[in-house]
């Protein structure tokens, strides 16, 4: 059985990522055959700086290393090592509606904030079916904002069944983890590298502090009383501390004489006792990168072995015929 996610380099890995995706990547490569990857062709569609896009995936790269992700147990890759990928959305676009693709949230929020999605957004589900379907992916654990994305990647596998073989792509399951809702950002919307409300797992100590610091709460006075249900702090707390420090919290909240601030600095080392390994382990690679190579160059063969395998199998089950496809 295998088990496939990426994440976009589009900036620093924060603790949304972590607990939304990441976690589960760790966990599951110890029962079932990893593959995990950067989504560097997935980040094109915002346009990055070639310089920024290549410093953030190597940065991704090192940071699934980092938070453990084995490469003697997972494959750990680039998207864009593997082309192979292009050419299977290419080939899922003839048996995909353009009604499947409009219904997308992605495209659809970028509408709705009067921006003109390029066809690289639109085209965006239709990749990630390619990323899953092209290595035979069983499971795919990925954060609930993702759901939407394995709902059309089934869809698509089962239209090509339907169409050419019934047995043909395995019709993959998503793996959300039901205890861990969408992690809020210090804002209170969605933590995400798009909107510059993360907490960044390997931020430099003063960075990680003054991210914490900035979570959003109201102007309650510090002896006052506060309310502990609807506060990020709290919210956060919760996967930094067992539940009988959560519920310590909530007592002081509700006694008064607690301020947001000390709240943030409990959360600020339970952050760094969580993640005080993983950091080190950060600065390590990060000075060895000719290891880090190694691990992204094998990988990558690795991946591409497996999807020209699937690719020539399923040119061939289109019709496509030439030499080298017998
Ligand atoms: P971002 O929105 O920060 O760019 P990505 O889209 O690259 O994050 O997501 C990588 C993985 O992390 C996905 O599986 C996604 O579902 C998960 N994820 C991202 N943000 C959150 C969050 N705030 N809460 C839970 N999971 C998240
Ligand atoms: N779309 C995912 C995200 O935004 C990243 C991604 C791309 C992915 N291809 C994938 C996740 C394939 C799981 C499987 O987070």
């Amino acid at each position: 059985m295998r088990v496939l996610s990426g994440v976009k380099p589009t900036g620093n890995l924060h603790i949304g990522n972590y607990f939304g995706a990441i976690q589960q990547f760790v966990e599951l490569q110890h029962k079932y055959e990893g593959y995990y990857f950067v989504a560097d062709y997935h980040s094109l569609n915002s346009n990055p700086e070639p310089q920024n896009l290549k410093k953030n995936s190597m940065d991704i790269i090192m940071d699934y290393m980092a938070l453990g992700l084995d490469p003697e147990k997972s494959t750990i890759f680039l998207q864009s090592s593997v082309p192979e990928v292009v050419e299977l959305a290419f080939l899922l676009s003839n048996v995909t509606s353009m009604g499947l693709l409009m219904r997308a949230h992605s495209y659809k929020d970028q509408q709705a904030k009067g921006l003109v999605p390029n066809v690289g957004l639109f085209y965006y589900p239709l990749l990630m079916a390619a990323d899953i379907l092209l290595y035979d992916s069983n499971y795919v654990p990925v954060g609930k904002d993702q759901k939407q994305h394995l709902e059309i990647t089934r869809d698509i596998a089962l239209r090509f069944n339907q169409m050419y073989d019934d047995e043909f792509f395995i019709i993959p399951e998503p793996m959300i983890l039901d205890t861990v809702s969408v992690i809020p950002g210090t804002d209170g919307q969605k933590m995400s590298k798009s909107y510059g409300n993360t907490i960044e797992i390997f931020a430099p100590e003063k960075q990680l502090k003054k991210q914490v610091m900035n979570i959003v709460t109201d102007s309650t006075p510090l002896e006052e009383p506060k309310d502990p249900e609807n506060c990020n702090v709290v919210k956060l707390f919760k996967f930094f501390a067992d539940e009988a420090a959560v519920a310590e919290m909530k007592t002081k909240y509700r006694e008064g004489n607690y301020g947001y601030g000390h709240a943030k600095l409990e959360l600020f080392e339970g952050i760094k006792k969580v993640f005080g390994e993983a950091r080190e382990r950060r600065v390590e690679l990060a000075k060895n990168t000719e290891y880090v190579q190694k691990v992204l160059n094998e990988g990558s063969e690795k991946a591409r072995y497996t999807a020209i395998k699937k690719i020539r199998k399923i040119k061939k089950k289109m019709g496509l015929v030439g030499n080298i496809y017998k």
